[in-house]
Parts: C-alpha cells; sequence; structure tokens
C-alpha cells in the first residue's frame, strides 16, 4: 500500500524520538511491502522561529491532505513568553481542531517486564493495569471563549467551558464501541455536583448507555477518579471524560506504567486521518542528548498502522517487536533497573526495527 504520512518533528526531543519511529515504519515498509512518503513540515517553536508563527497555511494544508499525521512533542521554555496568539501549543490544538480530531485515544498499558518501574506499590499495579483513556479533544475549555480584561480597575481572566449535546455524544461513542472490543466497562468521569457542562456529559453518557445494555456503565466525578487510579486502577476498563480533565488524568495514569515515555496515543477523526504522537512533551532539559525514550513514539507510529491504515498485522508486529526488547532488557535511562541494559534513544530505534522480520 501507498500512504502519505505528514511528519511534525517539533521541538525539543521531538527530532529525536520521530526519526525512531521513522526508522520503525521504513523497516515495516521493507518487510511488509508498503510505500509510506513522508512530507515534513515545521511545528511549535521550530517553526515560530522561521516564519514567526507556529504552523504556516501550507503547513496547515499538508496535515489536512494526507493520509495521517506522527507528531513528535511541540513547545519549551524558548517560547514561553511569546504572544499567546503564537504559542507552539497554538499550533497543536489548531490541527485537531483544523481536522477535527475529536477523539484521543491514550491506552495505558502496564508493559509486565516494567513492573516494578511504577512507582506505585506492586500491591496496586501487580495485578496488571490496561486502561483506555478516551478524551473529547475538540471541544470543552480549551477551545471555549477566552477573555483577558479589566474590571472594576482590575485584570480578570476567564475560560469558557462548553459542549454541544452532539459532541458530546460522539465521543461518548466512541467510549462504548471501544469497551465492548475490550473488558466491556465505561467509566464517564464528570464534576456533575458543580458544573452544568458535566451534567448535560452525564445525561447524554445516560442515554447512551441504555444503547449499549451489554457494556457496564458508571459515573466518577473527576476528584474521585483521580483517587480511585491511584487506589485501584484495576477497576477502569474505559474511562471517557472532557477534554481537560483527559489532559489532567492521563498524565496521572501514566506514572501507573512506570514511565510517561513509554504511552502512545492516537487523535481520531470521523473518517480514517488521524494524528499519532505520545503523551508527554518536548521535554528540553534533555534535547539533544539521544537519551529520551522513543517507544511511545514507536507505538504510537503502531496505532497510526492500526488505526489509519487498517494494517493491524504490521501493527501487531511493532507491539511485539518493542516487546521482545524489553523482555531482552533493553531500557532508556527513564525506566533503567539495576541488572538492565541502559541503550541511547538512537539504539532503542535500532533494537525494535530490527526484530520486525
Ligand atoms: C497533551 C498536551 C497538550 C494538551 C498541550 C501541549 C497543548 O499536554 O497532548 O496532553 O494539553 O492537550
Ligand atoms: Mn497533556
Amino acid at each position: 500500500m501507498k500512504k502519505v504520512i505528514t511528519v511534525l518533528k517539533g521541538d525539543g526531543i521531538g527530532p529525536e524520538i520521530t526519526n525512531e519511529a521513522l526508522k520503525v515504519l521504513d523497516k515495516i515498509c521493507s518487510v511488509y511491502n508498503h510505500e509510506f512518503t513522508y512530507k515534513y513540515v515545521d511545528i511549535g517553536g521550530v517553526s515560530i522561529d522561521k516564519y514567526g508563527v507556529p504552523i504556516t497555511d501550507e503547513g496547515m494544508e499538508q496535515c489536512k491532505n494526507c493520509d495521517s499525521v506522527l507528531l513528535g512533542a511541540v513547545g519549551g521554555p524558548k517560547w514561553d513568553y511569546v504572544d499567546p496568539s503564537i504559542r507552539p501549543e497554538k499550533a497543536l490544538l489548531a490541527v485537531r481542531h483544523e481536522l477535527g480530531l475529536f477523539a484521543n485515544l491514550r491506552p495505558t498499558k502496564l508493559f509486565t517486564q516494567l513492573s516494578n518501574a511504577s512507582p506505585l506499590k506492586e500491591t496496586i499495579v501487580g495485578g496488571g493495569i490496561d486502561l483506555l483513556i478516551v478524551r473529547e479533544l475538540t471541544g470543552g475549555i480549551y477551545f471555549g471563549k477566552r477573555v483577558t480584561d479589566t474590571e472594576n480597575g482590575e485584570l480578570f481572566a476567564s475560560d469558557e467551558m462548553k459542549y454541544s449535546y452532539s459532541e458530546i455524544e460522539r465521543i461518548g461513542r466512541v467510549a462504548f464501541e471501544s469497551a465492548k472490543k475490550r473488558r466491556g466497562k465505561v467509566s464517564s468521569v464528570d464534576k456533575a455536583n458543580v458544573l452544568d457542562s458535566s451534567r448535560l456529559w452525564r445525561k447524554v453518557m445516560h442515554a447512551l448507555s441504555e444503547e449499549y445494555p451489554d457494556v457496564e456503565y458508571e459515573d466518577v466525578l473527576v476528584d474521585n477518579t483521580a483517587m480511585q487510579l491511584i487506589r485501584n486502577p484495576g477497576r477502569f476498563d474505559v474511562i471517557v471524560t472532557e477534554n481537560m480533565f483527559g489532559d489532567i488524568l492521563s498524565d496521572e495514569a501514566s506514572m501507573l506504567t512506570g514511565s510517561i515515555g513509554m504511552m502512545p496515543s492516537a487523535s481520531l477523526s470521523s473518517g480514517s486521518l488521524g494524528m499519532y504522537e505520545p503523551i508527554h512533551g518536548s521535554a528540553p532539559d534533555i534535547a539533544g542528548q539521544d537519551i529520551a525514550n522513543p517507544i511511545g513514539t514507536i507505538l504510537s507510529a503502531a496505532m497510526m498502522l492500526r488505526y489509519s491504515f487498517d494494517m493491524a498485522a504490521e501493527a501487531d508486529a511493532i507491539e511485539n517487536a518493542v516487546n521482545e526488547v524489553l523482555d531482552l532488557s533493553y531500557r532508556t535511562v527513564d525506566i533503567m533497573q539495576e541488572g538492565k541494559t541502559q541503550v541511547k534513544c538512537s539504539e532503542m530505534g535500532t533494537l525494535v526495527a530490527d526484530r520486525i522480520k
């Protein structure tokens, strides 16, 4: 198959980790006889430095006109004080919005090889962690009306959290459909004891759950979810929640697995076009040292094959290769433990690619 992939390497460790994912995709092409063409587009700080904007119009067009998008990471202290309208993160939000990527899937899986890499006790994570966070990605407070102004002689700022019925329904459907293919449970997370947007969220989810009698359903308040994730993560299968709650809970959940560097994500639209990126950021403190963990990005590339290209065998091959490399005791520094072999970012990519046969 021939596919065009738009590659947004971005800032910080973005280029390093993306290169390793491309190494793995190249290997997939040669083993499975596919042809992937990469179109490179600058995004984030690197684009601000070159063009004065975090993504150019041509860059955005390229993202819209391809088979899928692979992203490293954006942002860094260098651009912390640029005008908010051109912040690196703006480009990421714009791509999500322009491509209609409303469904962000963040699988949180504990690799058994890393069961003692989690900061949590074996008694908590020992039973295995395998949950899927379904985060709404193009609505809520990230995209509501923003105001900074003066009132009664002092500055104020506000951000609006708004959801329509249909926005909630379409993300809810993704969650219920995902649960059917997994362990059959949906936990819908909201703050319905305080927020109107959450009360609507709950109402829509309840209506949907009637359509899925075989899927177990529960409402969980977001603060309680934050606690339950640490106390008893095994109780969750699919968590569905609004944009900002999902942002926060997915970072928390990543710690169940030992390292945020291992976590992939897929941002999906109603068609086959998607964007795939690790959930971690640009980690400017370790950029350029070839020590970042590329596995989150490599597993994101696997999700691209599975969800956008319908290449399940190829996706399995990447996931199995990652498993084998972990079995062979190779570790990047973030997951390094006594008795294991520490490797660099580029070595990790090669190790994974070599195991795809
Ligand atoms: C994420 C990131 C982004 C978000 C930032 C970089 C805008 O934290 O993908 O989780 O908040 O969505
Ligand atoms: Mn985040």
